[in-house]
């Protein structure tokens, strides 16, 4: 082939390349659907916009026409009929026949097509709305496309607890809308805690009288100091109105609520209104009553109660809590002492699965099911029960191996009170940080299972509580953008997850967070990293993945003053460094409100070349195995892997700048001529590490140590860059 014929072909490949990436990027749909095919061209709407419909999908036309209205004033109008003319801008066409939330999409340059059962159109309506513009005023631009789509799992759950704090009516809609617009299709109510009652019970006026303004009688002394709260708390109730409205909305969006009524423990709230359901500790010395006596009284209290939320509620299942219970409580209470020889109970986890059993029995007279988080297993499982698995997978593993359905929601992944960043540069939250690759990364069908036991697994959910949220912009911050993660794997096929292209997909949506005012905790800025170096003088180059971010720092690790101006990204920070540095940065998306923190260390040290005689040298790092021994002496021990050392020399044989960095999720430990250079332990998306060297010709010793893992499973020890980013080949720049 002659040269310019190469080039031209080159050049013309090359446009089929950009062309695919474009189209892809611009395809990018959270859950990612079953099977995406990017086509040539686009719908683009050219004067007034029709939506055919029949009558099934009608309603679904009608949603789509508010958001389309509301978020880029686009007047569209629903015409309902027998056979959707194909002229039709927007048809979507009910189909019975296919699997429940089922769809195919088709986007051309004659109109868009949407086909599937109810839910499914509305699935397909939300993949629709990822595919229009991401800004108001654009052109009305669909790309063409076909999209055939459908769930993995169907239970996808988002749990919000109005207890804590209270949140409205309309803030719940948002969140109900924001959880539609991602497929997620259960909202869990957490309706009733310690610190609020927040459900109108006719029969129990007091409930919401005295149990929802928990915050008015702790300000006035009454209530206990709520110290577990960020601040005073919030009160307010539901009406039974509000209640019906909120189904309403979320059962047009095809959402089924879960609503949940804690018992035993978590009552305090019930027991402040009505102190005789609660279990009197005998020596009257307690000042906190969170548990529920397991007298008649209570029942019987139990029991109303949950058939006024019965006849509110229309779907299968409902949620009565049971986790933390204290039961030892019940020792100290003559009922629960009585109970216990009457119904021959051995312990207080017999009486917890007594109570269970007692208002499972009442739940099932009802036509309901009941879900419980996994302490209800102690003491023996409910026959019917549906078990929450929160404090790990065990619970849920347990109750699946008994042929009982499990929802997966196990601490950590699927916990968003905790951080999403390192602790100190984030709001106060529980546990260690959960950053939003973890929550992805999640598996809810454990490996372990058996193949008959799977299916039990109705799916997962994210959960939050809010002691640390005090209102909704907070509640948005620490929910998204973790709930995408949650939507992508209970949704999305296992095969077609792809944590890359989601990473992408994701930074996509903040320009739809924008449009719906929707304050998601913003992205990390890339390169913003603890640093080992050697050189006086450093040039740090800092990215963004959104376009509108910007960035205020300061060196002295003082927080940035947020009055400062602000930059925008790519920005180079060139400092001098001597001994070390903190670099503090504060990060902002220009036309909204929030501010995120981050911070990096930068440490000076000084490496030099050892003296070892290259000629003795073998190729390859000194690789040794460290073994635990695990068992007891009478039942035998054995020797297993427990962790790795590494000893040997880098080659460096052209003088330069080197960057050095590991891909493990948890840092080796790694020396170079006795220093650190990556400090063991630390998470790579919470405190990335990484080493500056400008190395002379020579072997510098390389020493560390690394344990044993699942988290590092194939991924590189090692990362070696020179100045121009090439990777060093450590095949044959390492030595022992
Ligand atoms: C829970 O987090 N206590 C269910």
């Amino acid at each position: 082939m002659k040269a310019c014929k190469m080039k031209r072909l080159v050049a013309l490949l090359s446009l089929v390349f950009l062309y695919i990436n474009t189209a892809s990027a611009q395809l990018a749909i959270i859950p990612q659907p079953l099977h995406v095919t990017a086509a040539k061209g686009a719908f683009v709407l050219k004067g007034q916009g029709v939506i055919g419909v029949d009558q099934e999908s009608e309603a679904v036309g009608r949603y789509l026409q508010r958001y389309l209205l509301d978020t880029y004033a686009l007047v569209f109008k629903v015409n309902v009929y027998q056979h959707i003319p194909l002229h039709t801008a927007i048809k979507l066409i009910s189909n019975k026949s296919s699997a429940e939330g089922a769809y195919t999409l088709s986007v051309n340059s004659g109109g868009i097509t949407i086909g599937g059962n109810g839910a499914g159109v509305f699935y397909g309506v939300q993949s629709l709305l990822q595919l229009m513009p991401q800004g108001r005023g654009m052109l009305f631009r669909v790309p063409a496309c076909t999209v055939e789509d459908q769930p993995r799992f169907n239970w996808r759950g988002l749990s919000l607890d109005v207890s804590r704090h209270f949140f409205t009516v309309a803030e719940v809609e948002k969140y109900i809308d924001v959880m539609a617009h991602y497929k997620l299709n259960v909202f869990h109510w957490h309706l009733t805690d310690d610190e609020g009652w927040r459900i109108q019970i006719d029969k129990y006026p007091k409930l919401t009288e005295v149990g929802s303004k928990i915050s008015y009688w702790a300000k006035q002394g009454k209530f206990r100091k709520l110290d577990n709260l960020v601040d005073d708390g919030r009160d307010g109730f539901y009406t039974k109105a509000d209640i019906r409205e909120v189904i309403k909305y979320a059962k047009d969006r095809y959402i089924t609520i879960l609503p949940e009524i804690e018992m035993p423990g978590h009552s305090e709230a019930a027991i402040f209104a009505y102190p005789e359901l609660g279990c009197q500790d005998s020596t009257g010395a307690k000042n906190r009553v969170r548990m529920y006596d397991p007298s008649e009284h209570t029942f019987q209290f139990l029991e109303d109660v949950l058939s006024e939320v019965i006849e509110l509620f229309p779907n299968d299942y409902i949620h009565i809590g049971g986790d933390e219970a204290e039961m030892d409580d019940w020792l100290h209470s003559p009922t629960a002492v009585a109970l216990m020889k009457k119904e021959h109970l051995k312990n207080v986890r017999e009486i917890q699965s007594y109570f269970i059993k007692r208002i499972e029995k009442f739940l099932l007279s009802k036509n309901k099911k009941l879900v419980g988080w996994d302490e209800i297993l102690e003491g023996g499982l409910a026959e019917s029960a549906t078990v929450m698995s929160w404090r790990g997978e065990e619970g849920g593993l347990a109750a699946a191996r008994m042929h009982h359905p499990v929802v997966m929601t196990p601490l950590p992944y699927m916990y968003f009170d905790a951080p999403q960043a390192k602790v100190a540069t984030e709001p106060i939250g529980w546990n260690p940080p959960v950053y939003w690759q973890m929550v992805y990364q999640y598996e809810p069908v454990s490996a372990s299972l058996a193949a008959n036991e799977t299916s039990y697994i109705l799916g997962a959910q994210g959960n939050i509580w809010t002691e640390k949220v005090p209102n909704l912009q907070h509640l948005e911050y620490m929910v998204y953008p973790r709930a995408l993660a949650v939507a992508e794997l209970t949704w999305t096929a296992k095969e077609n997850k792809n944590i890359d292209r989601f990473e992408q997909s994701m930074y996509g949506q903040y320009n739809f967070f924008k449009l719906w005012n929707l304050n998601a905790r913003l992205p990390n800025v890339q390169g913003m990293e603890d640093l080992v170096t050697n050189k006086d003088n450093i040039g740090i180059v800092l990215k963004h993945p959104l376009k509108d971010a910007r960035i205020q720092y300061t060196l002295d690790g003082t927080r940035p003053d947020t009055k400062m101006a602000s930059k925008p990204f790519p920005l180079v920070i060139q400092a001098a460094v001597k001994d070390s540095l903190l670099i503090s940065a504060d990060v902002s998306l220009q036309g909204t409100e929030q501010h995120i923190f981050q911070t990096a260390l930068v440490k000076q040290v000084t490496v030099n070349p050892s003296t070892v005689e290259a000629a003795g040298l073998k190729p390859g790092l000194n690789l040794t195995e460290e073994k635990a021994m695990l068992g007891n002496p009478a039942k035998g021990i054995k020797a297993v892997s427990a962790g790795t050392y590494l000893n040997g020399y880098l080659k460096i044989s052209t003088e330069g700048d080197y960057r050095i960095s590991t891909d493990f999720e948890i840092s080796p430990a790694v020396d170079l001529d006795k220093q650190v250079i990556i400090s063991q332990n630390k998470n790579k998306y919470v405190a990335p590490q990484s080493a500056l060297l400008h190395l002379k010709i020579g072997y510098y010793q390389l020493r560390g140590y690394y344990p044993v893992n699942d988290k590092n499973k194939g991924q590189t020890l090692l990362v070696i860059k020179n100045a121009e980013g090439k990777l060093l080949d450590t095949a044959v720049s390492l030595f022992h």
